[in-house]
């Protein structure tokens, strides 16, 4: 647009929108701030004292004026914020479609995982015109994931997930940026996303070398870390089974509910005392120190992919 790169590249299905609305708000901004720079001088030199025994003449209110500066303010906020509010509803639903890469930030690199198992630190291939939503932990302190280029920013966060989600609309290196101060080499913390041809993107995932998907890895773990000593099916009685309790709505010993999502089985495993389910015992031992973050979202990758089987309660 413009002939020196005052703004990145648009390259994502929200950059375009996300500039409209910055523009919108920097032209509301440079318009007020330029009418009172000029109604200040005017006012100086119109109501200025023109001799040594002036004195100033009471005003009386207008209601017109009043309303005027009112109504008008109002309609201009209700405007950004509706317009606002809508960009960031956009910007936090990914949509369900979405290919999903499991993200760790932590000092002082971006690592990812691909759904077919491919992982690569600083460095992130993404077929260009298809969602790609990050599930996004943190392994030590705040780190914040942001591309310019597509006009997206989440901070990642040490003990719980965060999302982000982004559609690139042309191929090519965008820079990726740590965007919170996170120790010394922050400012190192930097990588690329790389925007390939769909076809490309296939070639690129069967060049690297044969890998284990999240949920194979998940189910390792699952093992070495005995989660299946009890986590069974034919085992219901003693712990809750997983199978088919991504998503649904769990009661738990309190009385509340809770949605089973990645937060609820990330602190299950951690903390299992902290929610225990209705029926069951708090008997599972704590899992915090005992595994990393890559390897939890790799579990809960494992727990997601579980489908529901009909098992008989072993008597
Ligand atoms: Cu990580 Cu700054």
């Amino acid at each position: 647009m413009l002939g020196f790169p005052l703004f990145p590249d648009q390259a994502s299905t929200v950059a375009g929108r996300v500039d409209a609305l910055f523009y919108f708000l920097l032209s509301v901004s440079v318009f007020f701030a330029t009418l009172i720079f000029f109604l200040l001088i005017y006012f100086a030199l119109k109501y200025r004292r023109r001799s040594p025994g002036e004195r100033a003449q009471p005003v009386s209110e207008s209601l017109r004026l009043e309303l005027a500066w009112t109504i008008i303010p109002l309609g201009i906020v209700m405007v950004a914020f509706t317009w606002g509010a809508r960009l960031y509803f956009t910007l936090s639903h990914p949509p369900a479609d979405a290919l999903e890469i499991l993200t760790v930030g932590k000092q002082w690199m971006w690592k990812f995982q691909h759904p077919t198992g491919q992982r690569e630190i600083n460095e992130l291939h993404v077929p260009v015109g298809r969602a790609i939503k990050l599930t996004m932990a943190s392994e030590d302190v705040i780190h914040s994931f942001f591309v310019p280029a597509f006009r997206v920013k989440m901070d990642v966060v040490p003990g719980r997930y965060t999302t982000i989600w982004f559609e690139a609309i042309k191929t090519g290196d965008f820079h990726l940026f740590c965007a919170e101060y996170c120790g010394a080499k922050h400012s190192g913390m930097i990588g690329r996303v790389i925007v390939l041809e769909p076809m490309q993107y296939q070639q690129w995932l069967s060049g690297g070398v044969t890998a284990e998907s999240p949920e194979a890895a998940g189910e390792r773990l699952f093992v070495q870390l005995g989660c299946n000593a009890c986590h069974r099916p034919e085992l219901k009685a003693l712990a809750p089974p997983l199978e088919g309790v991504f998503g649904i709505e769990e009661k738990l010993q309190t009385g509340e509910t809770v949605i089973v999502d990645e937060a609820y089985l990330r602190e299950s495993i951690l903390n299992p005392a902290a929610q225990i389910v209705s029926g069951y015992q708090p008997i599972m031992p704590p899992y915090v120190g005992r595994v990393t973050e890559e390897g939890l979202l790799q579990i809960v990758a494992y727990i997601k992919s579980l489908e529901t089987v009909e098992v008989k309660r072993a008597e």
